[in-house]
């Protein structure tokens, strides 16, 4: 049985995220989609999620508790959220 992989990158501030990545593997080249993003700054960690449609969602426990935040479609730029710098960006 294959299973599809999941990718998690350490990311410097400057790594350009797109919302999908090819990748090759033993049994020929995949397409991942992004599914997260963890940033940093401040002492503090959020996020942001990208669910199967294709939408964005933020996290930030501090300011919204169990809350996540319906950011809609891509948001402009997903290299920083509210200021704190991705560092590490996942696909599945
Ligand atoms: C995203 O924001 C960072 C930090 O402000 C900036 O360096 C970068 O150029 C921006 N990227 C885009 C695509 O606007």
């Amino acid at each position: 049985m294959f299973s599809r992989p999941v990718l998690c990158l350490l990311v410097l501030p400057t790594f350009e995220i797109s919302e999908s990545l090819d990748i090759s593997t033993d049994g020929g080249p995949i397409n991942l989609h992004l599914c997260g993003i963890i940033y940093h700054g401040g002492h503090h960690f959020t996020a942001r999620i990208r669910d199967q449609q294709g939408l964005f969602w933020s996290y930030d426990g501090i300011v919204n508790g169990r809350e996540c935040i319906y950011e809609g479609t891509i948001p402009a730029n997903l290299s920083v959220l509210d200021g704190r710098a991705a560092c590490v960006v996942i696909f599945a």
